[in-house]
């Protein structure tokens, strides 16, 4: 069996029969507000605790608005100030990242080849092997050509693969189904796809997010649809009652 990265967070590496495998780099795709960005700060966090540095780039939010952001939502996890600090949970916000993206010769379209390089170099220099990209949805949202974005994508991925990172790359969908992410090019250019689920209330009653791993290169895994929270101690997903797929890790 590959050597796993475990996520951390409560739920997710038993749907993962263990974790994410090493070196994969996986979408996570969901709605405004679903918990992307707090998911994948809780990844950071739990990996860091462990020692393995990890950053994240956000191309979306200042940093300064990340962290409040996190400390507030996660007010019970430990140390998550003190890792940020210290490094070991770095975080490069979008007031330094939207430096990387710039516009071709002709002032036409957008290039994104110095972020990747950027990229790379701060992987060099920091030895992180644990990655966050919060959001690639402006990368897809500047580039039209579909075939650029591939490519664009594909030389993303190839630097993260070469840095022996495991990664987690963010992306907002509208509305969020199986079906239609099946036929999204992340679903072949990733290793993995898991997508959180609004939820939609009904009758008055609340609305009751829920995630599902569609896809995860490597490993079997739950197909199973299962809500979850955010708590200050974290992302808490709701297994369904001890179901037998579990019982294998
Ligand atoms: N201080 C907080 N306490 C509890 N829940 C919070 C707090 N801050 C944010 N949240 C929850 O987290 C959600 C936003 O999470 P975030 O990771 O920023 O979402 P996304 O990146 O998917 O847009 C909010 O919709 C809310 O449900
Ligand atoms: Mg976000």
């Amino acid at each position: 069996m590959r050597d796993r990265v475990k996520t951390g967070i409560a739920g997710l590496d038993k749907m993962l029969y263990g974790g994410i495998p090493e070196k994969n780099q996986i979408v996570l795709a969901g709605g405004p507000g679903t918990g992307k960005t707090l998911m994948s700060i809780e990844y950071l966090y739990k990996n860091a605790k462990d020692g393995n540095v990890g950053v994240l780039f956000s191309l979306e939010e200042e940093r300064t608005m990340i962290i409040d952001n996190a400390l507030a939502a996660f007010s019970s996890l430990p140390d998550l100030k003190q890792l940020i600090d210290d490094n070991k949970l770095i975080i490069h916000g979008s007031e330094e990242t939207r430096g990387f993206i710039q516009k071709d010769a002709q002032g036409s379209s957008y290039t994104f080849g110095r972020l990747v390089t950027e990229i790379e170099s701060i992987l060099e220099s920091t030895g992180a092997n644990r990655v966050v990209i919060d959001s690639i949805s402006i990368i897809k949202l500047l580039i039209k050509d579909m075939f650029e974005y591939r490519n664009i994508s594909m030389s993303l991925v190839s630097v993260l693969r070469r840095m022996n990172t495991t990664a987690i790359l963010t992306m907002e969908i509208e509305s969020p189904e199986r079906s239609r992410m099946l036929f999204q090019p992340e679903f072949f250019i990733y290793d993995g796809i898991v997508i959180l689920y609004t939820g939609e209330g009904q009758g008055g009653s609340l609305r009751t997010p829920t995630l599902e791993v569609i896809k995860m290169r490597g490993t079997n895994h739950s197909f199973s649809t299962v809500p979850y929270e955010i708590t200050p101690e974290g992302i808490n997903i709701l297994l369904l009652a001890e179901k037998e797929e579990y019982d294998r890790i």
